[in-house]
């Protein structure tokens, strides 16, 4: 997105500079000159260059009037915020108070209601996808039954999507409750018919351990993977242990599926995407965000950005029918 955004910026001749640690950045002046040479060569990296962090301006005292007093004395005419609901959101309060702002959504958990996909996805999905395959192999192989937890903090659309493309037996994720006997029943079937394993696919969100957890960062979201209770994974693979005798394993895949080099789509839509915010600041079209719909790209107001997006039903109805 950056690097597609600097070469924008090169065509029309306009200067960039990036913002260190996203909004602590622009709270504490941590800017440096970009240029497309930075990041001509970064197409296949994951993560950002830019560091990122959970810096909430909004909990800071005059946070705001701070970013857009900065914003000022550095002559930043205008400003692309890449990121999840937290960073649009920030990005919207701006926007309402005028500042010249566009967002881009960026999320590995797709939970954003004003886009179809967000970029990151389906490279997280893609790795998720591999390594829970792996798993699957050894839970044939070994006869045991295989949980893997995979990271969506309210939503399951990486647990869905990895889920379905690895084969998983079971799938579970915050949107659609399961009742953990029909686990159960799918693992026991499948020792039965086929004398094999399974492999179980729980979202974070499900939020079956992690009982203990109460430390939350700027957003208030609960740090889950700093949780000192049981992983989902752990206590499922307990439950179904006890209940079947099969042997079990839980992997908690957290942060591998997210540093994981971008797949084609993501690259090739985030550079649609930073071509069309430039593309947007030029018309002066601010306070919108550049979105996929279908397959197109489109702007719709950036409060959409702030607005979460649930794993749909139709995808969830599919999934319950692979579980047999
Ligand atoms: O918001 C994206 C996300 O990857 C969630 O899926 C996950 O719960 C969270 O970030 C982890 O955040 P952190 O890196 O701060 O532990």
């Amino acid at each position: 997105m950056t690097r597609a955004a600097l070469r924008c910026a090169q065509l029309v001749g306009d200067d960039a500079v990036g913002i260190i640690g996203g909004w602590a950045g622009l709270l504490e002046k941590d800017l440096r000159p970009i240029t497309f040479e930075d990041f001509e060569d970064v197409i296949g990296t994951g993560g950002t260059m830019l560091s990122t962090s959970r810096t909430n301006p909004m909990k800071e005292p005059d946070g705001l009037d701070r970013i857009r007093a900065n914003m000022a004395a550095e002559h930043i005419d205008a400003l692309i915020a890449v990121g999840g609901d937290d960073t649009l959101g920030v990005a919207a309060a701006l926007a309402a108070t005028g500042t010249k702002v566009i967002g881009v959504p960026k999320t590995i958990d797709n939970d954003l209601a004003g886009t179809d996909y967000s970029f990151g996805f389906f490279s997280a999905v893609d790795e998720a996808m591999r390594l829970s395959e792996s798993l699957g192999t050894t839970g044939r192989s070994h006869g045991r039954v295989m949980v893997v937890e995979i990271m969506g903090r309210d939503a399951g659309w990486i647990a869905a999507y990895a889920g379905i493309a690895a084969g998983a037996n079971m799938i579970l994720v915050p949107e659609f409750e399961t009742d953990l006997e029909d686990v159960v029943r799918v693992v026991k079937s499948r020792a039965e018919r086929h004398k094999s394993g399974s492999l179980i696919v729980v979202a974070e969100g499900v939020k079956l351990g992690y009982g203990g957890t109460t430390e939350k960062d700027a957003f208030g979201h609960v740090l889950l993977a700093k949780a000192q209770g049981e992983s989902n994974a752990a206590f499922l693979a307990r439950y179904i242990e006890e209940r079947t005798g099969m042997d079990t394993r839980a992997t908690v895949l957290g942060h591998t599926i997210r540093g994981t080099a971008p797949d084609a789509y993501d690259r090739v839509m985030s550079t649609k995407l930073g071509f069309r915010a430039m593309e947007l600041a030029h018309a002066g079209k601010f306070g919108v965000m550049v979105a996929l719909r279908g397959t197109e790209v489109v702007d719709v107001p950036l409060s959409e950005g702030s607005k979460k997006k649930y794993l749909d039903k139709s995808t969830w109805d599919l999934a319950r029918h692979l579980f047999v």
